[in-house]
């Protein structure tokens, strides 16, 4: 099965069911093909959208759902992006643009979102905190964890030879890897010049410390690639580090900023770890049965890089001696012909739900590491951002 190149319209309401085509294969829960049909209803933007909703970046502006998310923070989220701008700028018109280009153009800015949030849902419960969630220091934060994240991708469009990344060229393919090399650093460079500035050495410390897992994730999958054998267990691991890290950092910050125990921090960072994972998983999901238009970046890289994922993985698990021999030969087969010839395999086994299932089972973990905050619009936007994680077409 191809994926198909239906645009998405951008609409009235934020069910991303109703701003899906009338297709199953839309996100990887969203598409009425989930089994046990507990997909979650999120309320029509319309009710909940702020007036301001122009003050989100571009990404989130453009789409209802986002824009009904980030409600709660659009005022921080706004200086969010208001500081990257001032932060990516160069005296050489060369360099600044090639800055514009990788971090200026919206991506969903889902990790400064999660940290503005868990601060505000945090905001009554803690004692002590010296840092209400309006504070300078969370969009800081908030900004450092953006550059970080987009410094990750740069590089990985590099492993990836991704060609498209938030609907635009990637920096490899619209200028050169060399480019894409140093402009990773470079993000990577200021992100760690900017949390210095902050006069708590905590945030450089762990957002140091959760980049060092992200690239071990990654070094990882590299090393890893084309290891047929890969277990499930292996792939968790990875994707822990590659991903999941910077969204327990961006929760475990928000805590330690509000002047939370141990015991807190470590409860909403749960948060962070869980939801990184559904999150990987679905965008592992999306690689292949995702639409490139609604996604906006190169889809199926992953079986082409060698990558196992978990439908790969429990496709594997499930096939007869003779049928995983095929299966492998594909696999081993010409890069650029894998996903074609393996969707149709995928798409007989249970792959596909089981994947949506693990993905649900990880949003539900994550939804129950939030249940001792106090009821608030942060703590709702933080529950619908787990359900959007397995749900979201793009
Ligand atoms: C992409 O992250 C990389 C993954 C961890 C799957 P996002 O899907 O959050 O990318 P942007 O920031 O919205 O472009
Ligand atoms: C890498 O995972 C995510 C990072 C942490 C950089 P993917 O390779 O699946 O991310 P996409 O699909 O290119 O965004
Ligand atoms: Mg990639
Ligand atoms: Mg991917």
């Amino acid at each position: 099965m191809e994926r198909s190149q239906t645009r998405y319209p951008v609409s009235e309401s934020a069910d991303l069911r109703s701003v899906a085509p009338a297709s199953n294969e839309v996100g990887i829960i969203g598409g009425g093909t989930q089994a046990d049909g507990d997909a979650i209803a999120i309320a029509p933007a319309t009710q909940n959208a702020s007036p301001e909703s122009h003050k989100l970046p571009s990404a989130a502006r453009a789409n209802p759902v986002l824009q009904m998310l980030y409600g709660p923070i659009i005022d921080q989220l706004a200086e969010v992006e208001a500081r990257i701008q001032h932060e990516m700028q160069s005296p050489y018109e060369d360099v600044a643009a090639l800055l514009r280009h990788g971090i200026q153009l919206g991506g969903k800015r889902l990790r400064p979102a999660i940290h503005l949030l868990m601060a505000k849902a945090l905001e009554q419960q803690c004692v002590g905190n010296q840092h209400p969630p309006e504070s300078d220091s969370h969009v800081v934060i908030g900004v450092v964890l953006e550059m970080i994240h987009t410094a990750t991708l740069v590089h990985d469009d590099v492993l990836d030879q991704a060609e498209t990344r938030r609907h635009v060229p990637t920096i490899n393919a619209q200028w050169n890897e060399h480019t894409s090399i140093l402009l990773g650093d470079y993000l990577f460079a200021q992100s760690y010049r900017l949390a210095a500035t902050l006069e708590n050495t905590r945030t450089c410390r762990w957002v140091g410390e959760a980049a060092r897992l992200v690239c071990q994730g990654e070094l990882r999958q590299v090393l890893q690639r084309d290891q047929l054998e890969l277990d499930r267990e292996t792939y968790f691991e990875i994707i822990r580090g590659k991903t999941a890290e910077l969204c327990r950092v961006a929760c475990s910050l928000a805590a330690a900023e509000a002047g939370c125990d141990e015991k807190m921090i470590s409860q909403v960072s749960e948060y962070g770890d869980a939801l990184g994972i559904a999150f990987q998983i679905a965008d592992d999901y999306l690689d292949l049965w995702g639409q490139d238009d609604a996604v906006g970046k190169t889809l199926g890289t992953d079986l082409q890089q060698g990558k196992m994922t978990l439908p790969v993985i429990r496709l594997l698990e499930t096939l007869s001696d003779t049928d995983r021999n095929t299966v492998i030969e594909i696999l081993q087969g010409p890069a650029d012909k894998r996903v074609k010839a393996i969707l149709p395999w995928l798409n007989q086994s249970d792959a596909k739900s089981f994947t949506q299932q693990v993905a649900n089972d990880f949003k539900e973990k994550a939804l129950q590491a939030l249940e001792p905050l106090v009821d608030s619009p942060a703590k709702a936007s933080l529950i619908r951002i787990a359900e959007f994680s397995v749900e979201r077409p793009f």
